[in-house]
């Protein structure tokens, strides 16, 4: 094991509770939903498995068995962290005890969601705009549950290092046990590259974990990621959802043959199939579709020719014809498919 890969794989404590690496899969509304994770458990996972973002208001009301979001396995709930987005401390903090009582690990705080219909209702990202509420929302989540808390935040709405760092500090005042740093400002929708050396001030304007997060997608971007920031460990997004072995090839090394590609596309249909109706399930696939996709030369087609079916068994049959002869993998992955 090189370094790195020994320093990802080193247990870490957060909120007096330990986790046994220090790779995640981070919050991806419409992609990291119960059948991804269960994927990505089954493929090999990580250290923790955060949930899409949830609507606060929405949460305490949810029965899990239906809500598409507010779902899990009980398998999986030692290492879930649920995610919040919300425009009220009070809100916040009763979205919070819900997940408490669920016995999941812990919530995550959304400060990093820059889509509109979210920054319209005071939420996600817009929060950056107005620290005091944001810092007030932590500090009652906090009071609310004894849970690890994380908060996930970007840089600001102006490429302000210092913001976010003196952002972070007061985060970590008002009881936040972690934070997964995203460094790109919020109108940025990941078509510029984050700028990491911006995880390295946060990571030094604080004292309790960082987790560092944004276009890692290869073993080389993790190392290069740990030494120039010093984060204490990575949220992986996009990638996981393309390859949801990634924690298997990342942490231990393990590589896979070509016949791991349409396993995995075989494996995700009939997972969403069993949690989900079919109409849904069709939505879901073509989702993560465009990022499995990304994997191979000439992504843009190989997507094409996987989606066009409007039933789950053509779907199906899509795989079977496009994986017949092994595809060509493309080194990294195809970002014009990760941008979307
Ligand atoms: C389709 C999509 C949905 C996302 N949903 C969420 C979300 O619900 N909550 C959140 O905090 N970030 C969300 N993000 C941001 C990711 O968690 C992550 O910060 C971003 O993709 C950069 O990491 P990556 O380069 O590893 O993908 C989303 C990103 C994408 C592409």
């Amino acid at each position: 094991m090189n370094p790195i890969q020994e320093m990802i794989n080193r247990p870490i404590t957060i909120g007096g509770k330990e986790i046994p690496n220090r790779l995640f899969l981070a919050p991806l509304a419409g992609l990291g939903h119960i059948a991804m994770r269960q994927i990505i458990d089954e493929f090999g996972s990580c250290g923790l498995l955060f949930s899409e973002m949830c609507s606060a208001k929405a949460l305490p009301h949810e029965n899990r068995h239906i809500s598409p979001m507010f779902r899990w396995r009980d398998e999986e709930a030692h290492r879930l962290v649920m995610q919040i987005f919300g425009a009220t401390p009070l809100d916040m903090a009763l979205a919070a005890e819900r997940i408490e009582d669920e016995g999941l690990f812990g919530v995550d705080i959304n400060f990093g969601c820059s889509v509109s219909g979210i920054c319209k209702k005071e939420s996600g990202a817009a929060l950056l705009k107005d620290p005091d509420r944001a810092v007030a929302i932590v500090r009652e989540v906090r009071r609310a549950v004894s849970i690890p808390l994380f908060v996930k935040y970007r840089t600001g709405w102006s490429d302000d290092p210092q913001f976010a760092a003196e952002l972070g500090k007061r985060f970590e005042d008002a009881g936040a046990d972690a934070l997964v740093f995203h460094p790109r400002v919020s109108p940025d929708r990941r078509s510029r590259p984050p700028k990491w050396n911006h995880i390295k001030i946060v990571k030094e304007a604080v004292s309790l974990p960082v987790f560092g997060n944004g276009n890692v997608f290869t073993a080389s971007d993790l190392t290069r990621m740990v030494e120039t920031t010093a984060c204490d460990g990575v949220s992986l997004g996009r990638i996981a959802i393309a390859r949801p072995f990634v924690f298997a090839e990342m942490l231990q090394g393990q590589t896979f043959d070509a016949t791991i590609y349409p396993q995995v596309a075989l494996r995700f249909l009939d997972l969403v199939e069993e949690y989900f109706s079919a109409g849904y399930a069709i939505r879901l696939y073509k989702k993560f579709a465009l990022y499995f996709a990304a994997n191979f030369k000439f992504g843009q087609t190989i997507f094409k020719q996987l989606v066009y079916a409007d039933t789950l068994d053509g779907l199906r049959e899509n795989i079977h014809k496009t994986f017949a002869s092994p595809l060509d993998p493309s080194s990294t992955p195809n970002l014009n498919l990760f941008t979307g």
